[in-house]
């Protein structure tokens, strides 16, 4: 079939788990994805396609990041190190009984991504880097619970900050909502990325070409790619049962990027321009979609 799997009989119980016989299940299902795939377009593997029983996993984990989002909330401000942000995060995440996703995952070493100002992402927590009023910073937190992966950040502005910074903060919110109203059944990867790009241009911003959302959820990053470059039919079909996130990182200058950092990791605005972003994770819906962890 489309996936290069061997299809089931129409008898067979069927592949997503549920009991029922093939025929009453996926197999009209699996009969559009294959007529998708013969007309050239993408479409996912079974294999990327979350059960019930998945969803309700990635909830889970989702539960203990968006914990230790609102946990990072209630205590960030002017005068706190990006290090205690890291150490928040690792222990909120740990006495949950749960692992920060970053940390050592390819030599990344700490428990969270913490973003200032021009940084556009990847920015590695230090009790050296002190937030100041005015600074705006991205918390990226990543959770693995039972083997399922949560992915969301926010943007924090610390203190008063001018009233450009709080626009650049605030457009790419609402370039996430514009790439997550695309999201339904059927559609394509590449409408997010176009409607959520649009928002951020129409502002008279950028977005970052190098970096997207990715799927997630029984890894941390899984197919699709979701890029904020591409345009609306391009990508991915979108099917009932595919995660993945919207994470677009809007530049208020060019939007290219500079990656030369010795430490390996931290990316930043190569023009040195300010740079935002948001991510949500998100599952489509047999009708549309659901946020799983904001
Ligand atoms: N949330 C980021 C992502 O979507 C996390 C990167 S973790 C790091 O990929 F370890 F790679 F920094
Ligand atoms: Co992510």
């Amino acid at each position: 079939m489309y996936d290069g799997e061997a299809q089931p009989a129409r008898n067979d119980g069927c592949w997503c788990g549920s009991g029922k016989k093939y025929k009453k299940c996926h197999l009209s299902f699996d009969e559009r994805l294959q007529a998708l795939a013969d007309q050239g377009l993408e479409v996912p593997s079974r294999s990327l396609l979350k059960s019930a029983a998945d969803i309700e996993g990635i909830k889970r984990s989702a539960a203990v990041n968006v914990g230790a989002l609102d946990y990072v909330a209630e205590r960030i401000g002017p005068d706190t190190t990006t290090g205690e942000i890291d150490r928040w995060v690792h222990d909120y995440t740990v006495e949950r009984g749960a692992i920060p996703a970053p940390l050592d995952y390819e030599g990344f070493p700490k428990s969270v991504c913490t973003s200032v100002n021009e940084v556009v992402c990847h920015g590695i927590p230090s009790d050296d880097e002190v937030l100041c009023e005015g600074d705006i910073v991205n918390v990226d937190c990543s959770t693995i619970l039972d083997g399922y992966y949560s992915d969301s950040s926010r943007m924090f502005c610390i203190g008063e900050v001018d009233a450009e910074r709080e626009r650049l903060v605030q457009v790419t919110k609402e370039s996430v909502e514009a790439g997550l109203a695309q999201v339904k059944p059927w559609g394509f990867v590449g409408d997010v990325g176009q409607a959520a790009r649009e928002v951020a241009e129409r502002a008279g911003y950028s977005v970052v070409r190098e970096f997207g959302g990715h799927g997630i959820g029984l890894d941390f990053h899984e197919d699709p790619f979701v890029s904020f470059a591409a345009n609306a039919g391009e990508g991915m079909v979108l099917v009932p049962g595919l995660v993945f996130t919207i994470e677009p990182m809007v530049n208020a200058g060019q939007p290219d990027i500079d990656m030369s950092d010795s430490n390996g990791w931290t990316v930043r605005t190569a023009d040195g321009s300010l740079t935002a972003q948001w991510e949500i994770q998100v599952a489509v819906t047999e009708d549309g979609c659901e946020v799983l962890c904001w």
